[in-house]
């Protein structure tokens, strides 16, 4: 048996997606800053699907800077804003949130401390939600930026992004929102949100891996840094990823994930009616519909993973490898989730293909596992 359920990491492609992509690669033969007809053939495949995209999210063909993906989007609004802001002896901090994917955190800690910013991190409530009044308290005309996600990719707790931007933008502090994971998974008008930068990736629904946009609100400046070819309106050098580009365009849309809630609040009501002593993390909030994570108790999160791995599961756990050692998740330990329990804990991402069977053979196989784990401890 082989069952992957871990669409927050990355997502199957639709076959539709995979021959639209494949065929755009045929077809773009030419380099699209190039001048001839097959430059032009490329370039039209790009814009067709600059257009496609920027139809879909509600904004303008020209705010889009497709990059190679969530990573890149967010370091090139980070590093873009703060670079230009650097000069400006008023602007000293950045306030973000310590439960944000490592392509925010990792950046942000790199050119705070290159350009010398403070950098304050805000940490969620224990129900995992970063409640707004705790950043907006902290706005004020030295701040340079705020960065924050719109949906965790380890629980799947839906943040308050649109109170961030509101008062954000009422003061003029420029925002980025990581989307990456609410794309395809709740309501998104970025239109409406008017966020000067939100990241996105076409990977997660189902698009091929390896490109994402940024989209740049009108109005919002960075400074590039990737330089030399002046693509993307100068924003991000490097010849385009043309097939990249319309593999993302083809695959909105292609996935229902509303279907997920379903699957996953079975999956969880079984859990808990076979483990008991589970926790479920985020059940009382809003939730991206697809997305579980929970602990065992007296389980190690990464011995249950490999044992589900063994047996044909593909699930994630939350921890991360730094300095050669397994760290539990940062954000269950923002939450104040007890260490031990943070190391029990798995992450379950559902995708529209599944069905309350797959939910059912994943509860019997972590029950089974935990038997053969207990009966090796001796217990
Ligand atoms: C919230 C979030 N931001 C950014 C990223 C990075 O996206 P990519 O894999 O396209 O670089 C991810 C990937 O898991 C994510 O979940």
């Amino acid at each position: 048996m082989r069952l992957y359920l871990d669409y927050n990491a990355t997502c199957p492609m639709p076959e539709s997606v995979a021959l639209a992509t494949i065929e755009a690669s045929r077809k773009s033969l030419g380099n699209p800053s190039s001048m001839h007809w097959a430059g032009r053939e490329a370039r039209r495949l790009l814009d067709d699907a600059r257009d496609c995209l920027a139809d879909f999210l509600g904004v303008e063909p020209g705010s889009i800077v497709f990059t190679s993906g969530g990573s890149e989007s967010n370091n090139l609004a980070i590093a873009g804003h703060l670079l230009r802001v650097a000069k400006n002896a008023q602007k000293q901090k950045v306030i973000t949130t310590a439960i944000e994917h490592p392509s925010v955190l990792k950046t942000l800690e790199f050119w705070c401390d290159q350009l010398d910013f403070d950098l304050l991190t805000i940490s969620p409530r224990e129900n995992g939600v970063v409640d707004a009044s705790d950043i907006i308290r902290k706005l004020d005309d030295a701040t340079a930026m705020v960065c924050m996600m719109w949906a965790n990719n380890e629980t799947g707790i839906i943040q308050p992004a649109a109170e961030i931007v509101s008062a954000c933008r009422t003061r003029n502090i420029p925002v980025l929102i990581d989307a990456v994971q609410v794309l395809g998974k709740a309501p998104m008008d970025l239109a409406k949100l008017d966020a000067d930068f939100v990241s996105l990736s076409a990977h997660k629904i189902g698009g091929p891996k390896g490109v994402g946009c940024l989209v740049v609100r009108r109005g919002s400046t960075l400074l590039p840094w990737l330089l030399g070819g002046g693509q993307e309106r100068g924003r991000r050098s490097g010849t385009e990823n043309v097939a990249g580009a319309v593999g993302f365009a083809h695959a909105l849309g292609c996935k229902d994930f509303s279907q997920c809630v379903s699957v996953r609040d079975y999956f969880e009501s079984e859990l808990l009616k076979y483990m008991p002593d589970v926790t479920v993390y985020g059940q009382a909030v809003q939730r991206v519909g697809n997305t579980s994570m929970f602990a065992v108790p007296g389980m190690d999160g990464e011995t249950l993973l490999m044992q589900l791995d063994l047996a044909g599961f593909a699930v994630a756990s939350g921890s991360a490898c730094s300095s050669g050692k397994r760290e539990p998740s940062h954000v269950l330990q923002a939450m104040g989730v007890d260490v031990r329990l943070a190391r029990s804990s798995l992450r379950v991402s559902f995708g529209p293909e599944h069905q309350n069977v797959d939910a059912d053979a994943l509860v019997r196989e972590l029950l089974r596992i935990r038997m053969l784990l207990r009966k090796m401890a001796g217990l």
